[in-house]
């Protein structure tokens, strides 16, 4: 009896200690990604338009993928979803981009206040709410729940699930300008921590700190394929501010931050492009030179964003009445349009009369 139970245990001892093998070999993969992804320069032209296209209030142009920022470089892109909080005005979508093999998941940026009030703000901004299940990561409660407390996780999960039902297993892309930019980077953590989603990269543009060094620590272990663009004097990247001196208390950007700068030879303008280093709050970037541009804040590779700042100011959405047969508002006023993608009959049914219909 005695030596029966011991062999049990001895048993036990060998699958344990086969299931820390196996962890272990999980942790060595994680850690060869975290040095593989490579900035691609070309990806990061055509993820831009994304970005851009997602502030355009006509829900119809969006749905549809009809907008002006809808052809070129995103031509053929299938829209799933399309979610619009009114109640906090924001407004993402997701839907498979067949050239990338990749979904596209992207968040409008601020669109409420004054830019300038929105910046103004942004100074003063807390590390005031902890993240979930992550000791010590302090993140700004304003852009965690944003995306976490609104129409936009539900509808953005399901739309994934929806996806990879359609699409399979492929990788994941998510966008943002700005507070855009904020939400993308929630968001992607979000799906590798909480989802099933294997491969999930983040390109933002002009996006501001979101987080204190241990967030940011922890951020780019989990979601290394992670690159932050920034532009020239662009303020927001320098907020909430960083104090190097208070390294506890202070806001930290996560890496990999990527800054766009122009060199000035003669009468040419060249745009460099910089990968900056691994500590996220590299000296030589953006940090080398004073934040106070907000016209570097509204174009990144000649892209505009926030139609170039027109729009902002308002919450407006512009529909179609027959768009609400593909979803409507909920008990909220909050609209999450859905489609299935292989019904591409949509796009040239309601594209085409879609002038008759908006007031
Ligand atoms: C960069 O991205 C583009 C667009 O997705 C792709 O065609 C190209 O192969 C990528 N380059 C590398 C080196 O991965
Ligand atoms: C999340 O939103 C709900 C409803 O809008 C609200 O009652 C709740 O306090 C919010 N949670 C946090 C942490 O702010
Ligand atoms: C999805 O892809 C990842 C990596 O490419 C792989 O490890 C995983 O097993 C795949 N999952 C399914 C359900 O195919």
């Amino acid at each position: 009896m005695e030596r029966r139970r011991r062999q049990c245990w001895q048993l036990l001892a060998v699958a344990i200690g086969c299931l820390s093998f196996a962890c272990g070999g999980r942790e060595l993969k994680v850690n060869l990604l975290e040095s593989s992804p490579a900035f691609n320069h070309t990806l990061a032209t055509i993820v831009v338009e994304y970005a851009s296209a997602v502030y355009v209030s006509d829900m119809t142009e969006l749905f549809t993928w009809t907008c002006k920022r809808c052809h070129g470089k995103t031509e053929g892109f299938e829209v799933i979803e399309l979610i619009v909080d009114v109640t906090h005005c924001l407004q993402a979508f997701v839907g498979f981009a067949e050239d990338l093999n990749a979904i596209v998941i992207a968040f409008r940026g601020t669109h409420g206040n004054s830019i300038q009030n929105w910046i103004d703000d942004l100074y003063w901004e807390q590390l005031d709410l902890n993240y979930p299940d992550m000791p010590d990561a302090m993140v700004h409660h304003g852009f965690y729940l944003a995306y976490h407390n609104t129409t936009m996780r539900p509808g953005i999960l399901n739309a994934v699930e929806k996806a990879k039902d359609i699409y399979g297993n492929t990788s994941i892309m998510v966008t943002g300008h700005s507070m855009g930019g904020a939400m993308a980077a929630f968001c992607g953590l979000d799906l590798a921590v909480n989802g099933e989603s294997q491969d999930v990269q983040v390109i933002t543009f002009g996006q501001p700190r979101i987080g204190n060094a241990v967030f940011a620590s922890l951020y780019s272990q989990l979601m290394p394929n992670t690159f932050r663009v920034t532009n020239g004097h662009d303020i927001v990247p320098h907020l909430p501010p960083y104090y190097q001196y208070f390294p506890q208390k202070t806001y930290r950007h996560f890496p990999k931050e990527v800054w766009l700068y122009d060199v000035h030879l003669g009468s040419l303008v060249y745009t460099m492009e910089k990968v900056c280093d691994d500590s996220g709050e590299d000296p030589s970037c953006s940090r080398s030179v004073s934040g106070n541009s907000i016209a570097d804040h509204l174009v990144y590779y000649g892209v505009d964003l926030m139609g170039g700042g027109d729009l902002v100011g308002s919450c407006k959405i512009v529909t179609d009445p027959r768009l609400m047969d593909y979803g409507g508002p909920d008990a909220d006023g909050n609209i999450i349009l859905s489609r299935s993608p292989v019904a591409s009959v949509l796009r040239s049914s309601v594209g085409s009369t879609k002038s008759d219909n908006i007031a």
